[in-house]
């Protein structure tokens, strides 16, 4: 058993990624789009790894001086095991580095668990996006990197 690690995500991880996303989400991207998404110049896509498998994911889009939460899932069997906030704070290294001032993300209202990891690390609710999911609100949640 090897210690978790992040690192960049790469077309080779894409099979365990989707897994992950199918189990974990009620929309979870296409395979397209996830290539189209790796090969964006805006993009940064990392992974939890641990003795050679893939456990989670996050995508972040950065544009000027914003960042985007686009996605984060961790398997079911290996959650609660701070591996998602591990995945977030390797993630957030990058924009701060380049002088990101703020960072978004939506949640649904419903996802208690996403919504305390992000409350967890400094995320504060700053807008309702009514119908944004089509069957629900999204909560738009921002962590302000200048005054943390
Ligand atoms: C949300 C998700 C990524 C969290 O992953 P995780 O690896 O289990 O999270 P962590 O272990 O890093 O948790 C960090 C903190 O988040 C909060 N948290 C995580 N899961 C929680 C839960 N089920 N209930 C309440 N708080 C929770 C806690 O504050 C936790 O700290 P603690 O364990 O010290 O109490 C995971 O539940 C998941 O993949 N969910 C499905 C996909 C999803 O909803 N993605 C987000 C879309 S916006």
């Amino acid at each position: 058993m090897t210690e978790p690690r992040v690192r960049q995500m790469c077309a080779a991880d894409l099979p365990e990624v989707l897994e992950t996303d199918r189990l974990s989400l009620p929309r979870p991207w296409s395979e397209a789009l996830w290539r189209e998404e790796l090969e964006s110049p805006f993009s940064l896509y990392l992974v939890l790894e641990e003795s050679g498998e893939v456990h989670g994911h996050i995508g972040l889009k950065l544009l000027s001086d914003e960042a985007h939460v686009m996605t984060i899932a961790v398997r079911s069997e290996k959650r609660r095991r701070g591996y998602a906030r591990m995945l977030i704070q390797a993630a957030l290294a990058v924009p701060v580095a380049a002088g990101v001032r703020r960072v978004y993300l939506e949640v649904r209202p419903s996802n208690i668990a996403a919504r305390s990891l992000y409350e967890s690390l400094g995320f504060r609710t700053t807008a309702v996006r009514r119908n944004y999911y089509g069957d629900e609100d999204a909560l738009l949640m921002t962590l302000d990197l200048e005054h943390r």
